[in-house]
């Protein structure tokens, strides 16, 4: 397998909850590493780009006004298999549908406030982290 990044946002709703620690510690415990990190309120622009492919959803902005009604924390994570990894320690989009012992299953209430992004592929990952991150931002060890 090899060391990959992928781009992990904590949520306003989990923000909100005061578990950003919680979920580091789900990363750190997974073996991921934090080699980039930030906390911002997005504006509805920042969002709406970032949610680019979902555009044409019914969703998008119920979604957009989401992810701009407080501050988010942004970082990227590395380690082995970082994209699958980091979606498994997520779990479901849907919480209802999530895995025991996920991210979403433990701190989230609905399919539209559910505490973290991850990456979906590491094609995705590239364009996410660079996103958020200019190079000399990011600090692998
Ligand atoms: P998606 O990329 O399908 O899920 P994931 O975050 O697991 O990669 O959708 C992006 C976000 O859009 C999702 O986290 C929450 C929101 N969303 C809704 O509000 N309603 C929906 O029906 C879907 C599919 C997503
Ligand atoms: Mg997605």
């Amino acid at each position: 397998m090899a060391i990959e990044r992928t781009l992990s946002i904590i949520k306003p709703d989990a923000v909100a909850k005061n578990v950003i620690g919680q979920i580091y510690s789900r990363f750190e415990n997974a073996g991921l590493k934090i080699v980039a990190a930030k906390m911002l309120h997005l504006s509805k622009e920042k969002a709406g780009g970032f949610y680019a492919e979902h555009k044409e959803r019914p969703f998008f902005a119920d979604l957009v006004g989401f992810m701009t009604s407080g501050p988010v924390v942004v970082q990227v994570l590395e380690g082995e298999n970082a994209v699958a990894l980091n979606r498994e320690l997520m779990g479901a989009t849907n919480p209802k549908e999530a895995d025991a012992g996920t991210i979403r299953a433990d701190f989230a209430e609905s399919i539209d406030a559910n505490a973290v992004h991850g990456s979906d592929s590491t094609t995705s990952a590239a364009r996410e982290v660079a996103y958020f991150f200019a190079e000399d931002e990011i600090c692998p060890r």
